[in-house]
């Protein structure tokens, strides 16, 4: 499974991408909102700096427009992504763009029936939204399990991509049921690397390193320095 950031801030973006497991970036609007960079400069860069696929959102429900949209997004990178809300329009565009060529993200999934309708329309990507059916006393990953499902035995090559990841039981489990992506926050990649006894264990080996040191003889010199 790729590990996708969902995040438009530059410095998440890099600190991710430095820990050498970063696959790819999400956008959004409220994303995007946040941030002080203009919007060409800001998504120019995330491509810049990520080797993977960067989704970024499109604003509207109309096919036309969605299309022209598409056209435009494609152009900044050869790693965008464009990503649509799922519509009858959205699916239209989806349609229309995939034919040629273009990499579709349908979004904004949170139905098997939606994620049907998005591999039909020849999407690259759809994002099913587990947090936010969480948010509603809907199981998410009981969604995502179904889509997963569904697509295998079909073979749509859709890619699954499982978004709106609150925490790391999220991440396992998305991979548990062959989510070819998942896209979360920084604060949920930090807390992926994180438990108190690998905090604990490192904190006594370097100590204990630190009293042996001097009856180990000669050191590689950057052992040394440690
Ligand atoms: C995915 O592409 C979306 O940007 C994202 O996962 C939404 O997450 P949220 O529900 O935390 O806003």
């Amino acid at each position: 499974m790729k590990l996708s950031i969902d995040s438009a801030n530059l410095d998440e973006i890099r600190k991710a991408a430095a820990w050498g497991v970063l696959r790819g970036v999400t956008t959004n609007p409220t994303l995007i909102g946040r941030e002080e960079t203009g919007f060409l400069p800001l998504v120019k860069e995330i491509c810049s700096i990520v080797d993977g696929d960067v989704s970024i959102e499109t604003s509207s429900d109309d096919t036309d427009l969605l299309v022209r949209q598409g056209h435009e997004i494609a152009q900044i990178a050869d790693n965008a992504v464009v990503k649509i809300a799922m519509s009858p329009g959205g699916l239209g565009a989806c349609r229309i763009l995939s034919d040629e060529g273009i990499k579709v993200n349908v979004t904004l999934a949170f139905t098997a029936s939606q994620a049907i309708l998005a591999a039909e329309a020849g999407a690259y990507i759809v994002s099913p939204f587990l947090g936010r059916l969480d948010d509603i006393s809907t199981d998410g990953l009981r969604v995502l399990s179904d889509i997963c499902e569904i697509y295998s035995v079909q073979g749509y090559e859709t890619q699954v991509l499982s978004a709106s990841l609150r925490h790391p039981v999220h991440v396992v489990e998305s991979a548990r049921m062959g989510a070819d992506i998942a896209t979360m926050p920084f604060k949920v990649f930090e807390a992926l690397v994180r438990h108190p006894l690998t905090d604990a264990g490192f904190e006594r080996f370097t100590d204990d390193w630190e009293a042996a040191k001097p009856h180990l003889g000669e050191l590689p010199p950057s052992m040394q320095e440690a």
